[in-house]
């Protein structure tokens, strides 16, 4: 999430942690990276002796091109015709549709044929038992622990026999939404705190159509709620490890819940996947002299939560008590949504950082291989691939608890390798370099990224694409661990605002290979606002111009969906770019065309389809999260609330 904290931060923190300089950030709106930099700052510059290094090896690479300026590179890069390119000719889908202009108004804006209606909000009931939404007291605990929850994310449709699940991730809430009518737009009381803390997690929903619209199916059987206090196991080779263990639980096997979860992933035996991302602002510490381990400060823990104070009610989360406790957040867990007794596992195989989304595919001899980003400047891209091997007629539930983490090393020539994060590669034992997967990968020399936010998977060709969604420090600060951060091929842009997704094709085609080929799809830019590298590449044009790429999910035919969740001030480096919005792109031609624009302070983010492909089903997080100038989607001056949209063609045909 990027999403802004109006924040709300300073009366929530204990008080012993309390100064003037969060007083003077009441009112500024701050990404949750921002306040974590704020709050344990990087050194201004990074190593210069290695920009230079860097830049020289690059203008060496580029040779004629650097004459002509970073921006002829960027832009040609994205348009490559190379190896990469002619991989692609056959077999997307193009949907066939007229464009939008961006648009600032409080609405969902889709091209003419399309129709889009509210499928479920924040706050709506599940159970008969609970009462409908309430606009004045925005529900409280018990309501919100049976109702779906705040800031939709990530996605999965699931059909089996005659029922339909729709999972959703609810990644976190906005205090000045969910509690905007207490005074201080803060939780009040211990049950302030149960509600937002209930209004995290995963909200799984059976859904219907009733004349052509898609509802969800209060009372079903199947209809479960995952909270930040759901019994969930610790699987992996991190089990029971030291760093895992705690007072309530001393095996170190048995976690208590979920919160900040992002992006998601599907897998081939029918469970979804679910990715804990910035899981770190949720501890604070009672003692104000506590030590702050490395460890700590790589993963962003600190004295400080970010307002949501759950240490009110539950002490995990209180790291001068519980020091293990962060441990055992951070990782991937799978969930059988057809089972609702089951106890969701946390993977912890697949590494513990900022989980972004999980991007599912098989290798040439049917291992298992996840992609994963970390979101945070500067930090890694991952590759997992299991010890076993996918047999659709065998059970394969515990097929991700064991494999290899690698992580990814591009270089400047558009080749890259995957480097496997073993005791002989970083001298770490197995466990930690599952726990402290940014360190083992720091230390093998992984390229730094401007913030991988999600990976797709193409099903018509072997290739996948990372969105990587922005990153102001690029060439100014290290990440967290102190890497420098100098511009590296697929990270070719200083002060980078705008983005860009890298596409990697493996070796022969086989996701489990050693070493791809890599190029840029796209660089995002604003060509009304620039001339030079950060008007983005070739084929950005003054229509269909954006920010900050996150959400990107292929359609069955191959069709790549871009949401983004960047800027939406409508001015400066972002003027006319409007609010946030969904793109339909041709990975073949690198066509982009605007689809959606969703409605004031939104982001677009989270998308699948009906088992028909009929219906594409996307999300819309946190309207009116800045300054509270969003209604949507209810009608007149009600609170704003993130919803899941259904999306349909009037002609009745395939959306994907
Ligand atoms: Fe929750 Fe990186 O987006
Ligand atoms: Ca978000
Ligand atoms: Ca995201
Ligand atoms: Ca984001």
């Amino acid at each position: 999430m990027t999403s802004t904290l109006t924040t709300t931060l300073t009366t929530t923190l204990t008080p012993t942690v309390q100064g003037k300089k969060h007083k003077s950030l009441r009112k500024a709106r701050l990404s949750f990276d921002e306040f974590d930099e704020l709050r344990d700052p990087r050194p201004e510059a990074s190593d210069f002796s290695v920009i230079c290094e860097r830049r020289y090896a690059r203008r060496s690479f580029l040779g004629g091109a650097a004459a002509v300026g970073a921006a002829a590179f960027v832009r040609s890069v994205a348009n490559s015709t190379g190896a990469v390119r002619s991989a692609l000719a056959s077999g997307h889908g193009w949907l066939d549709f007229k464009p939008i202009q961006t648009s600032t108004a409080d609405t969902i804006t889709l091209p003419q044929g399309f129709s889009w209606h509210r499928v479920i909000s924040w706050g709506d009931p599940m159970w008969s038992s609970t009462p409908d939404f309430n606009h004045n007291t925005r529900g409280n605990g018990a309501s919100q622990e049976r109702a779906f929850g705040d800031n939709c994310d990530g996605m999965s449709f699931f059909s089996r026999g005659n029922t339909q699940l729709l999972v959703v991730n609810n990644e976190y809430a906005n205090l000045e939404i969910i509690t905007g009518n207490r005074p201080d737009g803060l939780p009040a009381n211990d049950d302030d705190v149960r509600k937002v803390m209930a209004s995290h997690g995963v909200s799984i929903v059976e859904v219907a159509t009733n004349n052509g619209q898609w509802r969800a199916v209060i009372d079903s059987p199947y209809n479960r709620r995952i909270t930040p206090a759901t019994p969930m196991s610790l699987t992996g080779p991190a089990r029971g490890h030291a760093l895992l263990r705690t007072e309530a639980d001393p095996s170190g096997t048995l976690a208590l819940g979920t919160w900040n979860n992002c992006g998601n992933g599907q897998t081939p035996w029918g469970t979804y996947l679910t990715c804990e991302e910035n899981f770190n602002g949720y501890f604070l510490s009672s003692d104000p002299d506590l030590a702050i381990t490395p460890e700590w400060k790589r993963y962003g823990i600190g004295h400080e939560d970010w307002g949501y104070n759950f240490a009110r009610i539950d002490e995990r989360f209180d790291i001068a008590k519980h020091p293990n406790e962060s441990h055992r957040a951070g990782w991937i867990v799978e969930i059988n949504p057809f089972d609702p007794q089951s106890a969701p596992k946390k993977r912890t195989a697949l590494g513990r950082f900022k989980h972004e989304n999980a991007a599912f595919a098989l290798s040439a001899d049917g291992h298992a291989v996840v992609y994963l980003g970390d979101d945070e400047r500067g930090e890694f891209l991952y590759r997992f691939v299991s010890s076993g091997r996918y047999n659709p007629s065998a059970d394969n539930s515990e097929l991700l608890a064991e494999g290899t983490l690698a992580v990814a090393i591009f270089d400047d020539n558009g080749k890259g390798k995957w480097m496997d994060l073993t005791p002989e590669t970083t001298g770490m034992s197995d466990a930690e370099n599952r726990i402290f997967a940014r360190i083992a990968a720091s230390k093998v020399g992984a390229t730094t990224m401007d913030r991988p936010e999600w990976v797709t998977v193409n099903p018509r060709a072997s290739e996948a694409y990372c969105a990587l969604t922005n990153n102001k420090n690029r060439g100014v600060k290290p990440n967290a661990g102190g890497d420098p951060t100098p511009t590296n091929g697929p990270n070719p842009r200083e002060k980078n605002n705008y983005g860009q997704i890298v596409r990697w094709r493996p070796a022969g085609g086989d996701h489990g290979a050693e070493t791809f080929a890599w190029d840029l799809f796209v660089t995002a830019g604003n060509p009304s606002v620039h001339s030079d590298a950060y008007a983005g590449s070739a084929n950005i044009t003054q229509d269909n111009h954006f920010n900050s790429p996150d959400g990107i999910s292929f359609d069955t035919q191959g069709g790549l969906w871009i949401q983004t969740d960047g800027n939406y001030s409508n001015e400066g480096d972002y003027a006319s770019q409007g609010n946030n919005q969904m793109l339909f792109a041709n990975p073949a031609s690198g066509e982009i065309k605007r689809f959606l624009v969703g409605p004031k302070e939104c982001e677009i983010t989270g998308a699948t389809w009906s088992s028909d492909l009929r219906t594409m089903f996307v999300g819309v997080q946190h309207p009116g999260e800045g300054n509270g100038e969003s209604h949507w989607p209810d009608a007149g001056n009600s609170v704003p609330r993130s919803s899941v949209i259904a999306i349909t063609r009037d002609d009745g045909g395939p959306m994907g």
